[in-house]
């Protein structure tokens, strides 16, 4: 399908990244001046629109997308390129020009304006404008810090149920505040994960069920196992409310997170592609055992039923960083956590048989964020 322009969605780019990484893992991405705006070259066309189907952080493609620093270049100069693109690239049904703005204006250049002339000039290449149901959608993006616009032929429009909020955490049956919010489960599922294909997902503290929701639902076998019987009753609840048409994907259990060999299907062992995990923070909730101790039981179980190229992906609370990191943390450097010393956590994940790969922070409010961090499994031996 030519070179595509992967377009993320604003609320955390270098994470959306990090997610289409993973869901692409052949893929060449190239940078743009928009932290948001990625080229993905070496993709077949299936792999490419799957990835957009399950993706949490990728909007849509644009196909071959033309960017423009707009500091480089005036107006008239910009809509000749545009012209020259669609000579390239015609495509044949009706046509819409779609345009929107990620994080703020660009001085001088009205994106109104500007979707005006596309429009302008599309109708005057003969094509049948239909705003309701084009076949067709000529996007335009104004990313305002970037300073920059992108332009092309639209594929896809992501998972417009996580920009509208219809799937908020709140709504399900049994909620708690620790639910985590959606957008955020799904592309922990896919970081995690990688590809759909590679197999099925476990999370071993599954609280009110959120990962195994959006592990469902991207068409993932699914295992949640939570100690306590109300959190497997509502859980279970939030599953059968949530993946109504695709409930077979998903099943919650009573068990112990760090006895994961006795509890997942006997046909998964070596088998499980992805874990996802929101330990218990604060209070104790396993008898004499620390929360430290459970995760590294916990992880050392995880390893033992990966498949060998699993991933994990594990949630901490931290404190607000400052400068807040808008970008993959060092993993280097000491990181605030809520509890406990960051090398020790480096140390019980090392030991437990995982590469740690990377980190994201993200704000929770104003005297919390979280630390997101991705692991792979590490060779045996
Ligand atoms: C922070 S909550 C998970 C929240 C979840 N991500 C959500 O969206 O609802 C942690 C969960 O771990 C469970 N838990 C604690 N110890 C456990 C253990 N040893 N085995 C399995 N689950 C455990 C708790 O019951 C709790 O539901």
């Amino acid at each position: 399908m030519g070179d595509l322009l992967a377009c993320l969605r604003g609320w955390h780019p270098a994470l959306a990244k990090a997610e289409l990484s993973a869901l692409l893992p052949e893929a060449d991405l190239s940078p743009t001046p928009s932290a948001r705006w990625w080229r993905v070259g070496g993709v077949e066309k299936l792999e490419g629109l799957e990835a957009l189907d399950v993706a949490s952080g990728l909007q849509c493609y644009l196909v071959d997308g033309v960017v423009t620093s707009v500091e480089e270049t005036d107006q008239t100069a910009w809509l000749e390129t545009v012209r020259t693109y669609l000579n390239h690239h015609p495509v044949s049904g009706s046509v819409a020009v779609r345009g929107w703005r990620q994080g703020g204006k660009i001085p001088e250049w009205s994106l109104s304006a500007l979707c005006g002339r596309l429009g302008a000039v599309l109708h005057g290449r003969g094509c049948t404008i239909d705003l309701e149901h084009p076949d067709h959608v000529l996007a335009l993006i104004a990313d305002g810090p970037a300073a920059s616009l992108a332009c092309g032929w639209m594929v896809g429009d992501g998972q417009a149920a996580f920009s509208n909020g219809e799937r908020r955490a709140g709504e399900r049956p049994f909620f708690k505040p620790v639910s985590l919010d959606p957008m955020l489960a799904r592309l922990a599922v896919n970081l995690a994960t990688g590809p759909v294909s590679r197999g099925p997902v476990v999370d071993p503290m599954t609280g009110t069920g959120g990962f195994i929701i959006e592990a469902a639902l991207s068409g993932r076998p699914a295992l949640g196992i939570d100690i306590h019987s109300e959190m497997v009753q509502g859980a279970q609840a939030n599953v059968d409310w949530a993946c109504e048409g695709a409930p077979d994907h998903a099943r919650v259990v009573r068990g112990d997170a760090m006895r994961l060999e006795d509890i997942v299907p006997e046909e998964w062992n070596g088998q499980v592609a992805g874990f996802v995990l929101d330990p218990p923070y604060g209070r104790n909730s396993h008898g004499s055992l620390d929360n430290d101790a459970l995760l590294a039981a916990c992880l050392r179980s995880a390893r033992a039923v990966a498949a060998p190229l699993a991933g994990f992906v594990l949630i901490l609370p931290v404190h607000p960083m400052d400068p807040h990191p808008v970008d993959e943390v060092n993993l280097e450097e000491a990181l605030p956590l809520l509890r406990g010393e960051w090398e020790a956590m480096k140390t019980l994940i090392a030991e437990a048989g995982w590469h740690l790969q990377s980190g994201h922070v993200e704000r929770v409010h104003r005297s919390l964020s979280r630390l997101i961090l991705h692991a792979r499994c590490a060779p045996q031996g």
